[in-house]
């Protein structure tokens, strides 16, 4: 026996899964899947082969001649689920599983009409990085080992399915329409993705169109219309795009992610429609994983950090590339604010503060943070000051070119990078960024002209001809920055001058929340109660949240809050804010 994977009880001595055949009944009553899952081994084979479930009701196992082959369902684990072990008569092939999910199924949203934009509808959507699929289809849910498919969601005719994936054909049949999807390109389990509700779209470009629901298309769609010229940017940087399509689906608010690198269809949160394209980075991060993450795969969630941390590196250069050096080091600033923020909050757990992490027995949501996505893009930031730029540039091209299609660890790519760049590691003590604490001494800090304005602001009420071309990063950078000991009396007149508790852009509201909330600024909390309750995302929810369970005073409300709001959010977001408030 070998498990490769600490997240996968898969056995890396049986065979793998070469396709998957996905038919699934959506039905909004019982919230439930009612579903087969037909997979096709690389060869065939006799033994055991044991597959990822969570919270599946199996039905029976198959083989292609409908015949039943004997299984065994283990008892439930508490972070890898329950394991599903086949035993394959010889010379077979393939197995159809029929399952049906749970209403409780870790990966599955399902939301009523009331907590969509159009109110009309249910809506449904699927989230299953890192270690979800297993809730929604029983396979070898590690990234180690990819999977073509070809689906078939049964849904109500009034609505529309999206997968990521390259969409074949719907039929009608009575009340219900058939929507068949099929992935070429093979991906790991957790890039599996559909959403159902309704939804409509709208052409962006030659290869690219956004989803969302009807009432938010149009805000959408202008939010994102720059979205092709990332496209080009990324490839002129990246090598050509190898999906065919990049579309984007306008998520409801409760999405807990900011967005998510489904492939072919990104995922976003509606909280980046801000009205003026300040947060499209996160659109180009979602594209950058195109290449890294979806194209060049972490082996494991031990090794995060080669999607996330390439991922952010990739993100700023196309930022870079499109709109300069000055906005792309203003987001490497924020970064590095973020990275301080989670070493400290991660200092009685220092071992997770390196990048290459182990993981056996701990949950990836709960190891999740930012240390991978920045400490990781330092690391690769100091691997490009040390090669030069263009020597890097030719090593991530490579780099690609290699693991195309494929997942690595961290041994490999350290292995990989001393051949091609002999010494680069060494120099910058890649072994510190990888395997201790904390983030070495001499790691890169961005350094720009409006970063220096920035500085020489902190700590100040500035005055209206100073921030007049701030853009809201610029804003969001200041009140990052705000030592804590800040007076109320400056969050007063920082409102005054400025409307920050009316603030559009969701990324400057929640940092000035969160900041006038520790100064004691009451006016605050009215907005930050609101807003609770209309967003889902954990990035805004786990400082607001922590933020008020912190303080004396408006912990009782936090939980009163909390008690409210809990069934509006995502399950992984529940238990996120649940861990907060007990901590409180
Ligand atoms: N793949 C992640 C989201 C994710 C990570 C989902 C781990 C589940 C488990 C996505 O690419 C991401 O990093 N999103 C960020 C965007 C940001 C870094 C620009 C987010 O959601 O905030
Ligand atoms: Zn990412």
């Amino acid at each position: 026996m070998a498990r490769l994977d600490p997240h996968s009880y898969n056995d890396s001595t049986q065979p793998e899964t070469e396709t998957l055949d996905w038919k699934a009944r959506v039905d909004f009553r019982t919230q439930r899947l009612h579903a087969e899952a037909t997979l096709t081994l690389k060869e065939a084979s006799a033994g055991p082969l044991d597959l990822d479930t969570r919270d599946l009701e199996i039905r029976g196992v198959v083989d292609a001649q409908g015949r039943p082959l004997p299984y065994m369902l283990a008892p439930p684990e508490p972070i890898l689920g329950s394991r599903l072990r086949v035993e394959l008569p010889p010379g077979l092939r393939q197995l159809t599983v029929r399952y049906r999910t749970s209403p409780g199924a870790s990966a599955l949203q399902w939301l009523t009409p009331s907590q969509t934009a159009g109110g009309q509808h249910p809506f449904l959507y699927s989230q299953c990085q890192a270690i979800h699929a297993r809730s929604v289809v029983p396979l070898q849910d590690t990234p180690r080992i990819r999977i073509r498919y070809r689906a078939a969601l049964r849904v109500p005719k009034a609505l529309k399915a999206v997968m990521a994936a390259s969409f074949v054909h719907r039929e009608e049949h009575g009340v219900e329409a058939e929507e068949h999807y099929e992935m070429p390109q093979p991906v790991p389990p957790y890039l599996l993705a559909f959403a159902v509700g309704s939804l409509a779209p709208k052409e962006l470009g030659p290869r690219s169109r956004v989803w969302a629901e009807p009432e938010l298309l149009e805000e959408a769609a202008d939010e994102f219309s720059g979205v092709d010229d990332m496209l080009r940017a990324a490839e002129a940087l990246f090598g050509p795009y190898d999906w065919e399509r990049f579309d984007l689906l306008t998520m409801p608010p409760s999405f807990p992610y900011g967005g998510m690198e489904n492939p072919r269809l990104t995922f976003l949160t509606p909280t980046l429609i801000a009205g003026d394209k300040s947060l499209v980075n996160v659109v180009a991060h979602e594209l950058a994983h195109s290449w890294t993450g979806n194209l060049v795969t972490n082996a494991s969630a031990e090794h995060f950090w080669l999607n996330e941390g390439f991922t952010v590196f990739a993100e700023r250069r196309i930022l870079e590339a499109l709109a300069g050096h000055e906005v792309s080091a203003l987001h490497a600033a924020l970064g590095r604010r973020a990275l301080e923020e989670a070493l400290h909050h991660f200092r009685s757990h220092p071992n997770l503060t390196a990048l290459r992490t182990h993981l056996s027995g701990v949950d990836p949501d709960e190891a999740f943070s930012q240390i991978p996505y920045e400490k990781g893009y330092l690391l690769l930031r100091a691997m490009e000051d040390a090669a030069g730029r263009p020597a890097f540039d030719e090593f991530l091209r490579r780099y690609l070119a290699t693991y195309r299609f494929r997942a690595l660890t961290t041994e490999e790519f350290t292995a990989f990078a001393e051949r091609e760049l002999p010494g680069v590691l060494a120099k910058v003590d890649a072994d510190a960024y990888l395997h201790k604490p904390g983030v070495p001494p001499g790691a890169p800090s961005p350094r720009s002209a409006r970063l220096e304005a920035l500085v020489r602001a902190r700590g100040t009420v500035p005055s209206a001809d100073l921030v007049k071309d701030w853009t809201p990063t610029e804003w969001q950078l200041y009140l990052e920055w705000l030592p804590s000991d800040t007076p109320r009396d400056v969050f007063r007149q920082l409102d005054e001058r400025f409307s920050l508790t009316k603030s559009r852009n969701s990324e400057v509201l929640v940092s000035w929340l969160v900041a006038a909330l520790r100064g004691g600024w009451e006016p605050a909390l009215g907005r930050a109660e609101a807003f609770l309750g209309e967003v889902g995302r954990m990035k805004y929810l786990k400082p607001l949240y922590g933020v008020l369970a912190s303080s004396r005073e408006y912990r009782g409300v936090a939980r009163s809050l909390f008690k409210k709001y809990a069934e509006r959010y995502h399950p992984i977001a529940r238990q996120g804010v649940e861990l907060i408030l007990s901590r409180a």
